[in-house]
């Protein structure tokens, strides 16, 4: 290890040389000598500064410290026996929280889009049929990825906060014959958490692989991946896991991997490879895991723990937890007057709680007013609800009803002092 007084004298040595210069604005007297014509640009010689934020939006939310701290601690190599037995562990933490027993289970390097990616690319061939449920944002990305690789999406649209039934996901599958069937099952631009029943058994009768999206709704809102018979499953680490973005648990069921492990082409990514990716993650049963990518390994000591804290927690409890503090927050809602987007109880999603837009209020001025004053995040809508909605989030470490309480005083707040902002 490098001796204190050395250490400091660097560290000040690297932040003052260049940020005297920046500061004059004049180059270095070595300038003369230096091959480069790109300075140091000033930004970069500044530390770094981020704002503490309450971050009451659809997510990333607030990390706990312990997650943090977990993020923290120093790398070791992605491809060290350790790492691996950590991604073991982070394996049996996605089987729990999924309720899987799959084998087929990892976590991919990349945001909650990285595993949808992932879905559809394994999954689909070109010029294969996908049917896509689209009522948020969800749908629609889905139907643009399985477009561009070349499938025959086909889709199941209904206005943001709309479902559909069993019967009306049943005509479509008889119609369209799809390989794959998307559905989200929290849409977070909606704040709606889809009924999951029957619907894994109507895909198979019509012999379909079920791809289900849970990025907003894992931990916060039941699902058994199992038991409602989903063919694939993901979700985001940033939401009720309450990990920084940048991992997506997925898992592939037998049914799953008997499609994507024998079809005729090559998948249209090579970062997202199933056959690359099972061996990486020991699933292949392959005595030795070959170098494919090198994986976001604080990210992953970080999911780790998040995933430590849901079992811990108990998956039941989470749920649990979160219905309660929704309620209080969607009460709160209603006392001040406000029209929560989505009517019917059983169909809210207790993460992500949408709220119709109130009459006289510019929304944006609105938000940017409780994120100035209280430093609140909340957002507007998205894709398809932008301009409908404002959304509000609670989800596992910022699932407290005290920071309902702190929003609904924020909210208050902002409704009163922007009431004669003009719409
Ligand atoms: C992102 O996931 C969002 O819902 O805004």
């Amino acid at each position: 290890m490098m001796p204190r007084t050395v250490l400091s004298r660097c560290a000040r040595l690297t932040q003052q040389v260049p940020l005297e210069s920046a500061l004059s604005g004049k180059q270095s007297v070595q300038r003369g000598m230096s091959s480069l014509s790109v300075p140091p640009p000033a930004c970069m010689l500044r530390p770094l500064e981020a704002p503490l934020r309450y971050l009451f939006g659809p997510g990333p939310s607030n990390v706990p410290p312990r997650v943090l701290a977990a993020g923290g601690r120093p790398i070791i190599g992605h491809m060290h026996s350790e790492m691996f037995g950590i991604m073991n562990e982070i394996k049996q933490g996605i089987q729990y929280a999924f309720q899987t027993n799959n084998s087929m289970t990892l976590a991919m390097s990349g945001s909650g889009h990285t595993a949808m990616e992932c879905a559809v690319f394994n999954i689909v061939e070109p010029g294969e049929s996908v049917l896509v449920a689209v009522n948020g944002i969800w749908g629609e990305r889905v139907a643009e990825i399985a477009e561009r690789m070349g499938a025959k999406v086909h889709t199941l649209a209904k206005a943001p906060g709309g479902h559909f039934t069993n019967a009306e996901i049943e005509q479509a599958l008889a119609k369209h014959k799809p390989v794959l069937f998307f559905l989200t099952h929290g849409e977070s631009s909606a704040g709606l958490v889809h009924p999951m029943d029957g619907i894994g058994d109507v895909c198979r009768k019509h012999n379909c692989l079920l791809l289900v999206d849970s990025v907003a709704s894992l931990g916060a809102a039941p699902l058994l991946m199992d038991q409602q018979k989903i063919d694939i499953l993901y979700t985001g680490s940033q939401k009720a896991l309450n990990a920084p973005p940048g991992t997506a648990p997925i898992s592939f069921n037998e049914r799953a991997c008997q499609k994507m492990f024998n079809r005729k082409t090559k998948p249209v990514s090579y970062l997202l490879d199933m056959n690359y990716l099972s061996n990486y993650w020991g699933n292949d049963g392959k005595p030795d895991r070959i170098y494919h990518h090198t994986g976001p390994v604080s990210g992953f000591f970080a999911l780790r723990e998040s995933l430590a804290i849901l079992a811990e927690t108990g998956l039941e409890n989470s749920w649990r937890h979160h219905t309660e503090v929704a309620q209080h927050l969607w009460k709160g809602l209603e006392d001040l007057g406000l029209k929560l987007f989505i009517k019917d109880k059983d169909l809210r999603l207790p993460s992500v709680t949408t709220i119709a837009i109130p009459e006289g209020y510019n929304w944006k001025e609105l938000l940017a007013y409780i994120m100035k004053h209280h430093q609140i995040e909340f957002t507007g809508g998205l894709g398809p609800s932008v301009g409908m909605v404002l959304r509000i989030g609670l989800m596992g470490y910022n699932c407290k009803k005290t920071n309902a309480d702190k929003a609904l005083a924020a909210l208050e707040d902002g409704l009163k002092q922007c009431r004669k902002s003009k719409a």
